[in-house]
């Protein structure tokens, strides 16, 4: 007799609830959190190093000896995987503890062991040491047993690799929260990089996070955008550290001037859920609920299973923030991810992070893994959309330098970026400050 798999009675469902609020208050956020070294040194002593920070993805290291580094501030670190399983990724420092140098430029590759290339010290990918050339030339001898790489903390969840500097922090499920029970759903562990860019941006890398989390500036940078989503009823829900809003896509804002028109960006999301907008015989009312459904059976039909998915996720854009840095656009089938980065001196600068990832068949071949790009700001477009953001971000910046500027005077639509400095506070001076 043959067994059949048996789905777990309780199905994976995004809760879409409205949070209880938090009283954030309504006080000026100092710009100095954004411009000055002192703040940035005091970010990154309590808050950047004791925080979970996403490395990269599984994906990137399926065998034993695959690894990658990722930068984050002035550190640099190695990501290895040690053996088979989801307990065989280790996290280390990415440096020689001879004479300083790091041990890999930044990159992915396969390593049997790491040897530095300075002096060829060389070290096990469990992180032991391996062996020291002239070993015997070390009058105060050099403690084989005792000198392994400085390790840290690493866990995963959706396919992702996270780490954490702090050894007596708490564990990544902890620190997560809310967020697996909110995004298993998707199952993010089936979707795969097919795109992977980091731009220099030139603002403080709290300015990005905002500029992802209200849609208030909506109408004033993309009003292009009027004419897909509803940048007005949007759902705000701050949880322990970590935020979402949830943006109706698939129908024209209030704010747009002809509530029945069916307009260029609208027909082209038809076409995306899989339906030819010319032959459509609905009226405005029908396109997001057409759109739902297209979303769906194409996805199906491909073999994807989106059954956890409620038909809201079939179109709209549920944005969650991560704290501190991790900014998700999520739609049906995949992500579009953000990290938004520290630079390692420079208030004003940080590293932006764009991943995007395609969710694919079980069993399917993933795509081809595109190569890591690495560009200046303003060297690439990144579509109309992120381009607009990327213009403004370094006047942003520059205004806040000004004197006659004195701190964000934010909105309730706003209250995520509230709700986030009230979170690095929390870190930073302490919950009992
Ligand atoms: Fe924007």
């Amino acid at each position: 007799m043959v067994m059949e798999a048996v789905r777990p009675v309780t199905m994976l469902r995004t809760p879409t609830e409205k949070a209880p609020e938090p009283d954030l208050g309504s006080k000026l956020i100092n710009k100095e959190r954004y411009t000055s070294p002192e703040f940035m040194k005091l970010e990154w002593d309590r808050m950047w190093t004791k925080v979970w920070n996403c490395a990269g993805r599984l994906q990137d290291i399926p065998e034993p000896g695959d690894y990658f580094t990722t930068e984050l501030g002035s550190e640099s670190f190695i990501v290895v995987r040690e053996k088979p399983g989801p307990d065989g990724i280790r996290v280390y420092f990415n440096v020689c503890l001879h004479r300083g140098n790091q041990i890999r430029n930044p990159g992915m590759g396969h390593a049997e062991s790491f040897q530095c290339t300075y002096h060829f010290f060389e070290w096990n990918i469990d992180g032991t040491l391996k062996h020291v050339p002239d070993i015997e030339t070390f009058a105060q001898d050099v403690p084989m047993e005792n000198f392994s790489l400085h390790e840290v903390k690493a866990a995963t969840w959706g396919g992702f690799v996270f780490f954490n500097m702090d050894a007596n922090s708490e564990s990544l499920e902890d620190y997560l929260g809310i967020i697996p029970e909110h995004l298993d759903p998707y199952h993010f562990e089936e979707m795969y990089i097919v795109n992977d860019k980091t731009i220099e941006w030139d603002t403080n890398w709290k300015a990005a996070v905002d500029a992802f989390n209200e849609v208030y500036h909506v109408q004033g940078i993309h009003p292009q955008l009027l004419q897909m989503l509803d940048d007005v009823n949007v759902q705000i829900d701050l949880y322990p550290k970590h935020n979402r809003y949830l943006v109706p896509f698939g129908l024209v804002s209030p704010r747009y001037p002809d509530q029945e028109e069916i307009t260029e960006p609208l027909r082209m999301m038809m076409r995306g859920a899989g339906f030819d907008p010319d032959t459509f015989e609905g009226a405005m009312a029908d396109v997001r609920p057409a759109m739902m459904k297209g979303t769906r059976d194409t996805a199906t039909k491909m073999g994807i299973d989106v059954s956890e998915l409620n038909d809201d996720q079939m179109t709209d854009d549920y944005h969650y923030m991560i704290f501190p840095n991790l900014t998700f656009n999520i739609h049906a089938t995949g992500f579009m991810l953000f990290r938004q980065r520290p630079h390692p001196t420079d208030p004003n600068k940080m590293l932006y992070d764009i991943t995007n990832a395609t969710r694919i068949p079980q069993g399917a071949t993933p795509p081809a893994r595109p190569d890591h790009e690495h560009y200046k700001h303003g060297e690439i477009s990144l579509g109309l959309v992120l381009d607009q953001d990327a213009y403004n971000l370094p006047r942003v910046q520059r205004g806040m330098n000004s004197r006659a500027y004195e701190g964000l005077w934010i909105n309730y639509k706003e209250r995520r970026i509230r709700h986030m400095h009230q979170t690095i506070d929390d870190y930073v001076f302490g919950p009992d400050r």
